[in-house]
C-alpha cells in the first residue's frame, strides 16, 4: 500500500462538494430533512468557500502580490480561519480583527494558522453601519493607511462571496437532492450563503421556499446577525427578495437541541447548526411531502468551552461525543 501525502493543491481542491446527510431525527415518511455539512471544507466551515472565491477574485484582478500583500478582515471567526488557511497556501499574510466574545478555540485556531489577531469589544457578529462597529472600523483604518500592502476583501459587500454559493453550494444542493428540494434554511452573517444559494435555487424552481433564521437579540450564535441590532449588509440587501420567510430562534432553543442531535443523529453540531436544526424542527411545513435542507455551517469542535459555559454538555461529555460523532471531517485545520 502506498501512502500519499495531502498537498496544498489537494487542500484547495477540497473547498466545496460537502456531504448532504439525512436527519433521521426529524424525517418522517414523506417529509425528509437533510443537513449540508459545511464543516467538511478544509478549514472547517462554509466560509472556506467565500474566502477562496474572494482571494481568487483579488488575484485575478491583480490586487495581491505574493510575499508582500497582507489580507486584513473583520470577522466573527470562521472567515478568519478560512482566509488564514487559504492565504497561507497561496502565499499571503493575514491579519484578523475579531470580537473578543468569539470562542477561545476560534481565536486559537486563527493564531495557530499564523494570522496576527486584533481583538475588539464588539458584539459577536461585527455590526454593519457607520459608527456602530469597531472591528470593521479598525480593519478599514489599518488597510487605508497602507493601501500598497493591505487588502481587505470586505466580505459584507464582495460579490465573490455571493458567487461561491451561486456557482458552488446552490448547484451542489440541487444535484444532491435530484432537484427535489422544497425548503431551504440558513442564518445570515454577510448574506452570501442565503442569497447565493437562494438565487440559484429560485432560478431552478421558483416554488422552493428560502427561509432565513433570525437569532434573538444579544445572541450567542457565532456567525449570525440579528437585524434589529445590526444593519443589513450590502451583499444581503442586493438580493434580499430571495428570502420568502423568516423564523426567529432563541439561544435556549438552539442550545437545547445539541445533545438531542448528538443522541439521535450522532452529529456533534455547532451553535449555528443547532439554531438551523431548531428552526427546521419548529417551522410548519404544509402538505405531506417535502425535502428540507439546512446549512450546518461548521461542526461542534470549536465550541467545547461555550457548551460547558452554557450547560449544554460538560467538557467530559463533549470529549466523549467528539470520539463517537459521525461525519467529522479529517481535514480541518491542517
Ligand atoms: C457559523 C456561520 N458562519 C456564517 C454563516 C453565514 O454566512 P454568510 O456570511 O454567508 O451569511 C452562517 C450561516 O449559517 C454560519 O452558521
Amino acid at each position: 500500500m502506498s501512502i500519499k501525502a495531502v498537498t496544498d493543491t489537494d487542500v484547495l481542491n477540497r473547498v466545496g462538494n460537502t456531504p448532504l446527510v439525512k436527519l433521521d431525527s426529524l424525517s418522517t415518511n414523506g417529509l425528509e430533512y437533510f443537513a449540508k455539512l459545511e464543516g467538511h471544507n478544509p478549514f472547517g466551515s462554509v466560509k472556506d468557500r467565500a474566502a477562496y472565491w474572494m482571494i481568487k477574485d483579488a488575484e485575478e484582478k491583480g490586487i495581491l502580490t505574493k510575499g508582500k500583500s497582507i489580507i486584513i478582515e473583520p470577522t466573527s471567526g470562521n472567515t478568519g480561519i478560512a482566509l488564514t488557511g487559504i492565504a497561507n497556501i497561496l502565499g499571503y499574510k493575514v491579519e484578523i480583527v475579531i470580537p473578543e466574545k468569539a470562542s477561545n478555540e476560534t481565536k486559537e485556531i486563527i493564531k495557530s494558522l499564523g494570522a496576527q489577531v486584533h481583538e475588539t469589544t464588539d458584539d459577536l457578529c461585527p455590526k454593519v453601519g457607520a459608527g456602530t462597529d469597531q472591528s470593521i472600523a479598525l480593519a478599514t483604518s489599518i488597510a487605508a493607511n497602507r493601501p500598497d500592502t493591505y487588502y481587505s476583501p470586505n466580505q459584507y459587500a464582495n460579490e465573490a462571496n455571493f458567487k461561491g454559493h451561486y456557482y458552488g453550494t446552490g448547484p451542489e444542493i440541487w444535484k444532491q437532492t435530484d432537484g427535489k428540494i422544497t425548503h431551504f434554511f440558513t442564518g445570515v452573517g454577510t448574506g452570501g450563503t442565503i442569497t447565493g444559494i437562494g438565487a440559484f435555487l429560485k432560478e431552478k424552481n421558483p416554488d422552493i421556499k428560502i427561509i432565513g433564521c433570525q437569532p434573538q437579540k444579544d445572541h450567542l450564535i457565532q456567525g449570525w446577525r440579528n437585524f434589529e441590532e445590526s444593519a443589513k449588509p450590502d451583499l444581503f440587501l442586493k438580493r434580499e427578495q430571495v428570502v420568502d420567510d423568516w423564523i426567529s430562534v432563541t439561544n435556549a432553543e438552539a442550545f437545547s437541541v445539541v445533545k438531542e442531535v448528538f443522541e439521535k443523529d450522532k452529529l456533534l453540531i455547532s451553535p449555528s447548526s443547532a439554531a438551523v436544526y431548531a428552526s427546521m424542527k419548529k417551522y410548519p411545513i404544509e402538505g405531506e411531502k417535502a425535502c428540507v435542507v439546512g446549512i450546518f455551517a461548521d461542526d461542534g469542535r470549536k465550541f467545547r468551552s461555550i457548551y460547558a459555559q452554557q450547560n449544554v454538555m460538560t467538557e467530559g461529555e463533549f470529549d466523549k461525543a467528539l470520539e463517537e460523532a459521525r461525519y467529522m471531517s479529517d481535514l480541518a485545520y491542517i
